[in-house]
């Protein structure tokens, strides 16, 4: 994986908008996986600026959301779909016919989680897909215990995912976050060609440790990620504070690769191979 360390939260935002503007606009990405929460904010602001000054058009951007709570109309404020407007779609121009959500309200969870993994399938898969990460490590909203090959699929939020999106999201009442949810599955999002991983903060510090350095172990989902082979971790400061490697991470970060290029080049004209 290729993790990048920025300075603080608005770094990692700048960051996170310079790869999702370079895969749209260089044609690999027109199906992007999104995710929503406070995480991704600073990212949304930034492609709504770059759309304005010209640099990133979402004319032929087709987009999935990666999850959604059950039970909330996408009119409802708290939905995912309303964040994703407000923060957005609103904004950009995105047709919204190119936009495809997780439908909490729908009356048959089977046949809507199929529905979904057909749409991503019907458009080529998801060219990159960006995530954030919960406290306990859940991408979408696989919490603890998901199957590492699940698909699209009915999950029941864990406590510490109540406690916070009920903080940052509803008043800071617990009893107003639906317990259930849809979700992409952590195989879904395996399938993606490519992942963009943010978070900042050091509430994400453990989890982010033990995404990157930990086991691969279904209790902390993201570390799922460890086996597709096409993965980018933004980071700030506070998230990267409790990773043993980051010395290694600093090593292998952009630029390097052009380096070892040049240090290759430099090494073949010494020994005259052409
Ligand atoms: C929710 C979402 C996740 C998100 C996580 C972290 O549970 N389902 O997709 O990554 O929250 O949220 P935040 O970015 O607000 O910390």
């Amino acid at each position: 994986m290729n993790v990048i360390i920025c300075k603080d939260k608005k770094a990692v935002a700048k960051e996170a908008y310079r790869i999702v503007r370079d895969r749209v606009m260089n044609g690999r990405a027109k199906v992007l996986g999104l995710p929503t929460g406070t995480t991704p904010e600073g990212l949304y602001a930034e492609l709504v600026k770059g759309y304005k000054k010209g640099e990133i058009d979402f004319s032929d951007v087709h987009t999935f959301n990666l999850d959604e709570y059950i039970g909330l109309d996408p009119k409802d404020p708290q939905s995912y779909r309303n964040f994703m407007d407000k923060h957005l779609f609103d904004h950009v121009n995105i047709k919204k016919a190119n936009v495809d959500f997780l439908d909490g309200l729908t009356g048959d969870i089977d046949r809507e989680c199929a529905r979904y993994e057909e749409a991503i399938v019907s458009l080529g898969g998801i060219k990159l897909q960006v995530v954030g990460i919960g406290r306990d490590g859940h991408i979408g909203f696989n919490e603890p215990g998901t199957s590492l090959t699940s698909r699209t699929h009915m999950i029941t939020l864990a406590q510490s995912t109540i406690t916070d999106n009920a903080n940052l999201f509803f008043g800071g009442d617990e009893d107003k976050v639906p317990r259930w949810a849809l979700s992409m599955g952590v195989g879904t999002v395996l399938d993606s060609d490519e992942v963009l991983m943010i978070a900042f903060g050091a509430n994400k510090a453990d989890a982010i440790h033990g995404m990157l350095e930990g086991p691969i172990t279904s209790m902390n989902t993201s570390s799922a990620l460890q086996l597709h082979p096409n993965v980018t971790v933004v980071l700030d400061e506070a998230a990267a504070s409790k990773l043993k490697y980051r010395d290694y991470y600093h090593r292998i970060a952009p630029g390097n690769e052009e380096a070892m290029l040049k240090f290759l080049a430099a090494a073949r004209k010494k020994a005259g191979r052409r």
